[in-house]
């Protein structure tokens, strides 16, 4: 089966987040299983860079009024089509803010260009490649199935998949007319109070819809959740599915990954100690006795992380100490930064994005903290597991999903991975920060626990085969 991906972010090119991670391992996980996948992405100063010797494919003379050529590379394992367009892509900034953290006025069109390619790659445009099937990431790739549904061409079978639906793609009516769309495709797919909503017009038009984790998959069918698509959501809830994100083994695997200090595996855990060491000597920690907590995260509301001030005290006193690696909203970050001004030798904090430190921090830690108020599916709990650092998560979306409570039940069961806590309040995460120092006491539990998470299916086998199977139906459905 031949698959047309079309995402605005990819690892290891061009990362914000999680997307990346799914857009970058997805396909190679899907090669295994037949399916042949071409992910457009575009051409970001970083990805122009990063690739060697791309191949010209087309020429887009006239898309939106902008000219664009279509680039197409294999890169680590990955079919790449890079559509080149400097006066959209070629900017200072990341993919959607410029330097200032302001969003770019003309995203509107810089998405739907990659958009209304992806569509006219659907309908054949590119010689030799005739997917049988398209699959869309967010709002930023939301008018893919938009531009199918009012292309005169052959019906290609589309799914595209929610990551994050805070985010949504919203501009003013205004727009519209520069879309290329026929007029009443505002009524019918468009039109969001007034406004435009790329995400909306996708959920409306894609064949099949689905998100990160089953979870989240039926959360977002609530008010609370849907952030306003609930009822568009609801509207296609037969086809709406959920599954779960897997993340590359390959990449995070402790005995391997050549960017720890020193590698271990679930037999000798007791090697962690070399990657704490590095730690404790980034952070500048006073010792390294007591539990590490940690946190990697994008630092914003939905992640919960204006909460951690509030615990920092419960972590110190039982002598703990808090390693935090992110950047996002200025408030989280200040308080953040604050926390660890107070508690020089306890708390440190490195502001900014650091892959290399990531990895060092999943091996060195003893817990990560992820209070998310909400979250599709997560990643970095997923590599926790898969590198003995032991997730303590709000109970929800695909934290819920991914991590067993260690409840009674669990423990007894010998089947614990982490700890889950719910409402997310201050209170709730400082009675769950307690009950996880109260289990890292019992350090054969604490290990038994670590062995169980280490020993856990993250890779994207399972979920490969999903995808796999809902393209199968998809694909059988349209025929
Ligand atoms: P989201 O996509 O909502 O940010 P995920 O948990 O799905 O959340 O994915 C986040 C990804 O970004 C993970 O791969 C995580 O390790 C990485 N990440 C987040 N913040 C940082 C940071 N400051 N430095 C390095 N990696 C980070
Ligand atoms: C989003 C979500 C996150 C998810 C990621 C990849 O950024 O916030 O929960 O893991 O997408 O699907």
């Amino acid at each position: 089966m031949k698959v047309l991906s079309v995402a605005s972010e990819l690892y290891p090119l061009i990362k914000t987040g999680g997307l990346a991670d799914v857009a970058g391992a997805l396909p190679i996980a899907l090669a295994a299983r037949g399916v042949d996948t071409k992910t457009l992405i575009p051409g970001y100063p970083a990805v122009m860079k990063a690739v060697k010797k791309p191949r010209k494919v087309h020429e887009f003379e006239d898309i939106l009024d902008e000219r664009a050529t279509l680039l197409e590379v294999r890169h680590e394992g990955l079919d790449l089509l890079i559509l080149d367009c400097p006066p959209l892509y070629e900017r200072s900034g990341g993919p959607y803010l410029d330097s200032q953290g302001r969003d770019y006025p003309d995203n509107w069109k810089r998405f739907a260009v990659l958009s209304k390619v992806g569509a006219e790659i659907a309908s054949g445009a590119l010689p030799g490649f005739k997917p049988d099937l398209v699959h869309v990431h967010d709002w930023q790739a939301a008018l893919v199935p938009v531009y199918m549904r009012y292309a005169e061409a052959p019906e290609v079978p589309s799914l595209i998949t929610i990551h994050n639906i805070a985010f949504q793609g919203q501009f003013g009516a205004t727009v519209f007319p520069d879309l290329g769309l026929p007029g009443h495709a505002w009524h019918e797919a468009l039109e969001y109070y007034g406004t435009i909503s790329y995400l909306k017009s996708g959920l409306l038009t894609a064949h099949a819809l689905s998100t990160v984790s089953p979870s989240y998959a039926d959360e977002i069918l609530t008010p609370e959740f849907g952030m306003g698509l609930d009822g568009v959501i609801a509207s296609r809830a037969d086809d709406l599915y959920g599954i779960v994100n897997g993340i590359d083994a390959d990449v995070w695997n402790p005995s391997s990954d050549p960017l720890l200090a020193s590698h271990y595996s679930a037999t000798s855990l007791k090697k962690r100690a070399g990657n704490r060491a590095a730690l404790v000597e980034r952070f500048a920690f006073d010792g390294d006795d007591g539990p590490i907590f940690c946190v990697i995260s994008r630092l914003t509301w939905q992640k919960g992380l204006d909460l951690v001030p509030e615990v920092i005290d419960e972590i110190i006193d039982a002598g703990g100490r808090l390693a935090i690696l992110g950047s996002g909203d200025s408030s989280i970050e200040s308080a953040l930064q604050t926390g660890a001004t107070h508690h020089r030798g306890r708390v440190g904090m490195v502001l900014g994005y650091d892959e290399t430190l990531s990895h060092l921090m999943q091996a060195a830690s003893d817990v990560i903290l992820v209070p998310s108020r909400f979250e599709p599916c997560g990643l970095t709990q997923l590599y926790a597991l898969r590198y003995g650092c032991i997730p303590l998560v709000a109970r929800t979306g695909g934290l819920a999903d991914t991590i067993v409570d260690a409840n009674e039940a669990a423990l007894a069961a010998g089947v614990a991975t982490g700890i889950q806590f719910a409402p997310v309040t201050t209170d709730a995460f400082r009675r769950a920060i307690r009950r996880t120092l109260r289990l890292y006491r019992d350090q054969r539990l604490w290990s038994q626990m670590q062995k169980q998470g280490m020993k856990s299916d993250v890779s994207w086998n399972r979920s490969a085969a999903a995808y796999a199977d809902l393209y199968q139906r998809l694909v059988a459905k349209g025929q």
